[in-house]
């Protein structure tokens, strides 16, 4: 396993800070790092009408795409237990990662433990057609 980006951990962490989850309680923190080094931040944010919940790992692609980045090289997410990103926010981390096999994706607990993948690991097979317009 490579070692975590230690900027990009706490990039995670400190978004996580700002979690909007008073109906879960469950506060994640996620941070991009695109191609050309820069990081963006995002947290998950809810909504009383629970289905319009937006993943921290879409928050920081949100964050990313307005401020132009359209690259994704790494990805860190922090939860106290250290889970991995749903298959929505896979998808979506797709879409950005021309070379999925090559963006690792960091998952962090509270405790600290890492674990390493690759996005075509958690991934394998996702959407990517070229014939949608
Ligand atoms: N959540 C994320 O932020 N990322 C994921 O990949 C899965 C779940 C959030 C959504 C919701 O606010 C809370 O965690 C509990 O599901």
């Amino acid at each position: 396993m490579n070692l975590p980006n230690s900027e990009l951990v706490a990039a995670a962490r400190a978004a996580r800070e700002n979690s909007y989850s008073p109906f879960s309680d469950y506060r994640v923190g996620a941070a991009i790092q695109g191609a050309d080094g820069r990081i963006w931040a995002g947290t998950n944010v809810e909504f009383v009408s629970f289905g319009l919940c937006i993943c921290a790992e879409r928050s920081a692609i949100a964050k990313m795409v307005s401020e132009g980045g359209r690259k994704i090289s790494a990805v860190a997410v922090v939860t106290k237990d250290g889970a991995t990103p749903c298959g929505m926010c896979r998808q979506s981390l797709l879409e950005f990662a021309p070379d999925p096999e090559k963006v690792l994706v960091w998952v962090v607990n509270d405790s600290g433990s890492t674990k390493q993948y690759t996005l075509s690991a958690l991934l394998p097979y996702g959407f990517l057609s070229q014939e949608v317009k």
